[in-house]
Order: C-alpha cells, then structure tokens, then sequence
C-alpha cells in the first residue's frame, strides 16, 4: 500500500497536484450526448444552459464505425463552445478495448484544458483506476494542464461491486461513482432485459389465505449496490450517481428509481433523453418544504447541540446534522439555479 504521504503527489513531474476534496458542483444530471450525430452535437450550444453536466459518450451505443468519429465529434463539440459552470466529461472506451488508448491522448491533448471529468466504463478494482491515473498525469504533464482531470468509474461488474471500496479511495482523482445497472445485470446473470428500473417479479408476496388475489409488492433490484456504492463514495468524499434509466416512455418510474437513489445519498443521475432532465432537475433539488423544516431546525439549535420539539418530532444533534446536508445542498443548487433560489428563499 502506498504510504499516506505520497497519496496526494502528483504522478508525473509538471503534472498538476491531485484535488484535496472534489470540487464542490451541483451534478443532478449528467446529459448524454453522442458526438458522431451532428445533429444532436449542434444542439449542445442550447443544452449548456439546462443541464448541470454534458458528457460525449464514446463507449456503448455508439457503432463501431462510429467510434472515430465519436472521439472527433467531442473534440469538435468541447472546442466549440464555453460551457461556463457547466461540467464537460466524457465517457471513454473501456481499458481493453481497442480505441481507449487513443481515446485518452487525442482528447487530452486536444482539450484536456476544457476537460472537467472522465468517465471509466466497467472499472473492476483499484488497478484499473491506477492505470489512468498515472497515464492522466503523464498527459497532463506534456500538455501543460494546470488543473487535474478528474476519473468517475461505473459501477457495473460484479467484481467491481466486490471492490467498490477499493476503487473508491484508489487515487485523489477519484470524483465518484455511477451505477450501470445493464451492464452489472449481464455480468451477474440477473434475468432481466432492461437498463436499470425495477421487474414486475421481483416482489415479496403476501402469506398464503391472507386474502385472494395475494397481495405482492414490487422490490428494488438496486437497493443493494446502491447502498454499497453510496457507502464506499461517502466515505471518501465521493459522490454517488445512479446511472441511465432506458425506457423513456415510463416517465414516473424513472422518477421513481432516481428518487429513491436521492434520499439514499445520490447526487443525480445520467439523463439519455431530454425528456428526463425535467425529472432529474426535481429530484435532485431538495424539496423547498424540506429545506424549510430543515432551516428551523438549524434555526432552533444554534450550536447543533440538544434536544428539541417542533412539531412533535424529535430533534437532537444527529437530526441538526441531516438538517445542515439538506440546507448546504439547497444553497449549492440555489447559487447554480434562480428560479429555485427563488422558492427555497420562499419556503
Ligand atoms: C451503463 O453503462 C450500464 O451498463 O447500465
Ligand atoms: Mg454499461
């Protein structure tokens, strides 16, 4: 293991030095964009202004005779506009595949300036994340870069669940996590055909008599590694994403699994239809009612020490901390979005 002082040394001479904590950005959404569709690339100039995050996919979904003119397609796309407080990742080619190599030294060369965060697709363990990390610095060295490119690994094999917490604190490069709920469905033989969401027979049924027809309930297939990947992020000082919901005509249940990730400590999702920013933004925006409640209990508990009444409900110490989340979020998302800053100031 590597000694605790040389964790935050750069791995390259002139490469820039690692990010002590990872900068503070609202994420709610990570909008995927595919840069060989020109039509789609054109759109991106009014998309900056609606998205927290524009990311050129160049892995799954994008045609193997389109791979090039993918990696072109975002090079083209991040120098022709300012994406200003707008985040611009990409989504590189897997490690074993024959385009990721080029993948990374033609766009941090090209754009590595502009270059906020690179997503790693079917991250398996820490060496994975060491690889990239090192080949970052070395490219950051040569091209100059004066801020570090940050790596955000999917969560999507089941070796990788096995090491999430590893790959989470494997370098100060790490930004955090996505679940890729397709990908980890193949890997772990699950019996599905969908890109994440839940399965109608995936559910705990009621006792035999108890009444006909039984009463069933629907279970979250991802409660499970989205607990695990929450924990492993959170206790890096990583952040937490659940990943692409695929059926685009079921508007409510992607609410619904984008939800539920963001009262478990997600900070938002990828969104592949525009259709699904609207939900993203409302989800991962606390609630204007909530971080009301929230500021009276801040309000109450001026030193976060105690026990209070309001309302009935319980408040100590534990609950000011939940309080103090909810508020530091509402005033991130407030400084990147006026028309909430509006309602929280209302609330
Ligand atoms: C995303 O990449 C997934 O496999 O779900
Ligand atoms: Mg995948």
């Amino acid at each position: 293991m590597k000694s605790p002082r040389a964790f935050y040394a750069p791995l390259a001479l002139g490469a820039p030095a690692p990010f002590r904590e990872v900068p503070a950005r609202v994420e709610r959404m990570i909008h995927f964009v595919p840069p060989h569709n020109a039509k789609l690339r054109e759109r991106v100039g009014e998309m900056i202004a609606q998205v927290d995050v524009i990311l050129g996919n160049l892995e799954d979904a994008v045609p193997v005779e389109a791979k090039l003119a993918a990696r072109q397609g975002f090079i083209d796309m991040a120098r022709a506009h300012d994406f200003g407080a707008t985040g611009l990742w990409t989504r590189v080619n897997a490690l074993n595949s024959p385009w990721l190599l080029d993948d990374i030294t033609e766009i941090v060369a090209a754009v590595g300036d502009k270059l906020d965060v690179i997503m790693l697709p079917k991250v398996e363990g820490p060496w994975d994340i060491h690889y990239l990390d090192q080949l970052l610095a070395q490219l950051e060295a040569r091209h100059k870069l004066a801020r570090p490119i940050l790596i955000h690994a999917i969560l999507e094999t089941a070796e990788g669940v096995n090491n999430v917490m590893d790959i989470a604190r494997a370098s100060p490069r790490m930004h955090g996590m996505s679940l890729g709920p397709a990908d980890l469905a193949a890997s772990r033989a699950m019996k599905t055909t969908r890109v994440g969401g839940g399965h109608p027979d995936y559910r705990v049924l009621a006792d035999a008599g108890s009444a006909v027809p039984r009463a069933h309930f629907q279970q979250d297939l991802w409660h499970y590694t989205i607990a695990r990947m929450v924990d492993a992020c959170a206790a890096q000082g990583l952040k937490a994403f659940y990943g692409p919901f695929g059926d685009f005509s079921d508007a409510e249940a992607c609410e619904a699994q984008f939800r539920n990730a963001f009262l478990m400590g997600c900070a938002g999702a990828w969104t592949l239809h525009p259709s699904q920013i609207a939900i993203a933004k409302r989800v991962f925006s606390p609630d204007p009612a909530e971080v009301a409640f929230a500021r009276r209990i801040l309000a109450a508990m001026p030193d976060g020490s105690g026990a209070v009444m309001i309302d009935g409900k319980m408040q100590d110490d534990a609950t000011w901390k939940q309080a103090r989340v909810m508020v530091d979020l509402a005033d991130e998302v407030a400084r990147r979005d006026p028309e909430l800053a509006g309602m929280y100031r209302q609330a």
